[in-house]
């Protein structure tokens, strides 16, 4: 199983690098999320015997922190029979003040197949893939863009919901830091869900509506009717300044309990990229509730969308091995 044994008819995916979901058309979403779903739905015997990527080399370069990324893309890359590294940047000359883009080259010269990238400042993984010949993957990109979230996002709600087109998905709390909310508004308008974000007003960002949301800052008028209950921490590292009052006041107004989630649709899917910071932005206890939360489910559904994304960005060099032999 793997993006070549796809029907002849399959749209093509034209693109080297994953950097965002921004500017993908429905087909190529879909693209992407059936071969995750066949990956996710594959038995774990199957799986282990995979080796589409023997012979290549993924690097995985985090310079912010992570566990279900990083940990899901060495696990997907390794599941192909992968060579896999974990920079560790503690440890690396960054320390020593090498730039980015020095970094970058370093590693290039080595001929990875596949960065994999993960940085505090947006732009900086786009910039580092115009430096290098392999594939870049975008572990996330400050308060830009987490396309792999997104993707195992829509997974997940598609498994539990059979579609995506028609839902109505709530997305809360900081929507101004949150490089999550971003990929999954780009993704979910794309497939004709009805997108809302919720937060207090300082962390809306301005002229929101422009990416085809409708803006709340009443979490109770936001939630009303909706199928999905998508839930964000506070960025605080991304954060200069206060924007709440108190932890306190923020979870009353803005905190998921089963209190306001009762206004959303009976059957509502509770949602959460993770870290979570329990009692800030939900409660724990619903957090926790397998019947209304999917968030132990994303972190499952992660792995299947790496393995998927490592299979089709590296298909054309596969192929092109195939063809040398
Ligand atoms: N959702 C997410 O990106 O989690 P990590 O920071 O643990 O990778």
């Amino acid at each position: 199983m793997s993006a070549e044994t796809l029907p002849a008819n399959a749209p093509v995916f034209g693109y080297r690098h994953l950097l965002g979901i921004q500017g993908f058309s429905a087909e190529e979403i879909s693209f992407l999320l059936d071969i995750s779903n066949r990956y996710a739905s594959a038995l774990p015997q199957d799986l282990k015997k995979e080796s589409i990527l023997s012979g290549f080399t993924v690097i995985n370069l985090f310079f912010e922190t992570s566990t279900r990324t990083l940990t899901s893309f060495e696990l997907a890359a390794k599941r192909l029979g992968a060579d896999v590294i974990n920079m560790q940047i503690a440890w690396s000359s960054i320390k020593k003040g090498e730039t980015l883009i020095d970094t970058a080259m370093t590693l290039n010269a080595m001929h990875p197949d596949v960065l994999v990238v993960r940085h505090p400042d947006s732009g900086a993984v786009k910039l580092l893939s115009e430096k290098v010949n392999c594939c870049v993957m975008n572990g996330g990109d400050g308060s830009h863009e987490h396309p792999t979230q997104a993707l195992l996002d829509a997974l997940t709600i598609l498994r539990r919901k059979g579609r995506l087109a028609g839902l109505k998905v709530a997305i809360s709390g900081d929507i101004k830091h949150s490089r999550v909310a971003r990929s999954n508004i780009y993704l979910l308008t794309t497939m004709g869900a009805q997108v809302r974000v919720i937060a207090p007003p300082t962390l809306l960002p301005a002229a929101i509506e422009r990416l085809g949301v409708e803006a709340y800052t009443d979490m109770r008028a936001g939630l009303k009717d909706v199928d999905i209950v998508m839930m964000l921490r506070l960025q605080t590292e991304r954060m200069q300044g206060s924007f709440v009052p108190s932890i306190r006041e923020y979870f009353h107004f803005f905190g998921l309990d089963r209190d306001k989630l009762s206004l959303a649709k009976p059957d509502a899917l509770v949602m959460h990229p993770g870290p979570m910071n329990r009692g800030v932005e939900i409660d724990s206890e619903l957090a926790d509730d397998i019947d209304r939360s999917a968030i132990r489910e994303q972190v499952e559904m992660g792995v299947a969308v790496r393995m998927a994304c490592l299979d089709v960005l590296t298909a054309p060099e596969r192929s092109r091995r195939a063809q040398a032999r």
